[in-house]
């Protein structure tokens, strides 16, 4: 029998895609202020910015699309959301949202209040801005493998189950839930153990605190989770993504990754009690409380991929193609985050280019050359994105990671394709020495933690 397997699926339809000529490139990424997501669509290749809203949903999907009911209040769609919900999940309460940090801003808008803390492993971006625009502080709790890139490790999603306690303790009334985010998108996609998720439910219990995951990945983490953790080996993926859900009180979801949407979130609850705590918010921000900013053809659409997230063969395949395109990319000699994460491969991009500073997105810096050679487009995850101000000092501060995502869109492109991205950054990899600038920020937001989404650049000598 063949020891791979191919993409377990084929295309019915397809989307056309060109490669802009190195001049289109140039005057593209000017045009952008060298920032990528400033960038048209239209002159991107292989679009890597990001795996969120950006998958191809199933004809099942697009079935369930003209299924759609859209009566403002207890539509039929909803219900069928709440039930797929309740069977893949476990979860008897549920609250769309138009995306994932709609579910966040209805979460921390709800439950935190200025000077709450949040434990958490990592925060990714908008989780970080959010918990921040309410006057709360993350504090991170990943363990400290996590920010060593090279090393090799199973799990270095996990929670440091001391520094959660220390955490609970220092700040103790001011945290209002814990949270853990499933795959650790900022810290290279890697997955939190079932075991791990078990210590810090019964740390919470302990402090009596409620236990939240961010769950955009979380049947990526439940696949990962069988493959690495011995005591899982005999559980099917589903029992594995129940057995994670069953420890927490509620999950915030980006429904725009594993459920296989192009648009939506939802919260998913516990307790009727805390259900009720949070729909004020989905009304003044959302919409009616069974559609939370969605149309009701769009429940339907998640209800369905909710229930292929869980298909194994699916998952393998996706797992192994991204790490296919690790291991191409290992080969070239390329430092990427090891080992390759669930939905990308982050490459360290302080290491791939140790003479740019920090100060100066040396991960920036690696978006623009890697979309000016072979017209993909990745996404800067270091400085930029995660800069931090010290309340003590009011300096910035660099953070601890300065990576470089390649994010792989579900179900959309091939293996071949792959072949394509390894080749690209082996070729920017190969002539990574001629690359003397850095940038400056000539415009940023006047909001905290979102600089990386409108900046606006500037190529400057080293
Ligand atoms: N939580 C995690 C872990 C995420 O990765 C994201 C989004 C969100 C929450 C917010 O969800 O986009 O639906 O509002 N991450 C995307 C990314 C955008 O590129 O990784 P959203």
């Amino acid at each position: 029998m063949p020891s791979m397997l191919p993409e377990p699926f084929r295309c019915k339809m397809i989307e056309h895609i060109r490669l802009p000529s190195p001049e289109e490139r140039e005057k593209a990424l000017q045009a952008a202020h060298y920032n990528m997501f400033g960038l048209p669509a239209k002159e991107v290749f292989i679009d890597l910015l990001t795996d969120s809203g950006t998958g191809s949903m199933s004809k099942e999907q697009w079935a369930a699309l003209l299924l759609g009911d859209e009566s403002y209040a207890g539509a039929d769609s909803f219900l069928r959301l709440k039930e797929a919900v309740a069977e893949v999940l476990g979860f008897p309460f549920v609250i769309p949202t138009h995306q994932g940090r709609a579910a966040e801003n209805v979460l921390f808008g709800s439950l935190t209040k200025a000077g709450d803390c949040i434990p958490i492993n990592m925060p990714f971006d908008t989780t970080r801005a959010h918990i921040m625009n309410m006057g709360a502080k993350a504090v991170p709790c990943v363990t400290d493998i996590a920010y060593d890139a090279a090393l090799e490790a199973p799990f270095k999603g996990n929670v440091d189950i001391a520094k959660l306690e220390a955490a609970l303790k220092d700040c103790g009334e001011r945290v209002p839930f814990v949270m853990v985010t499933i795959t650790n998108n900022s810290g290279g996609g890697q997955p939190v153990s079932l075991e791990n998720l078990r210590q810090v439910a019964a740390v919470a219990k302990k402090h009596k605190k409620m236990l939240f995951f961010d769950a955009a990945r979380m049947a990526e983490n439940a696949c990962l989770i069988k493959e690495r953790e011995k005591a899982c080996a005999d559980m099917s993926m589903a029992q594995i993504l129940r057995a994670m859900m069953d420890l927490a009180d509620g999950i915030s979801v980006s429904a725009k990754k594993d459920p296989m949407v192009n648009i939506g979130g939802f919260l998913a609850l516990r307790s009727e009690e805390m259900y009720m705590r949070l729909l004020p918010r989905v009304v003044l921000f959302e919409g009616f409380v069974t559609y939370g900013g969605l149309a009701g053809r769009d429940l339907d659409a998640l209800a369905v991929g909710l229930r292929e997230m869980t298909d194994e063969q699916y998952m393998v395949h996706r797992l192994d193609q991204v790490r296919r395109l690790g291991g191409m990319l290992i080969d070239a000699g390329a430092p990427i985050v090891r080992p390759a994460g669930g939905h990308a491969i982050f490459i360290d991009a302080a290491a791939f280019f140790p003479h740019i500073p920090q100060t100066r997105f040396p991960a920036d810096v690696l978006s623009i050359e890697i979309y000016r050679e072979g017209a993909i487009r990745g996404v800067g995850l270091g400085a930029l994105a995660f800069e931090e101000i010290d309340p003590s000092t009011g300096r910035k501060c660099l953070p601890k990671l300065e990576l470089y995502r390649l994010a792989i869109p579900r179900r959309a492109y091939t293996n071949s394709h792959m072949d394509y991205i390894a080749q690209t950054v082996a070729d920017v990899y190969k002539r990574r020495d001629t690359v003397q600038y850095g940038l400056e920020i000539v415009y940023e937001p006047p909001v905290p933690g979102i600089t990386h989404f409108l900046a606006k650049l500037k190529p400057v000598g080293l």
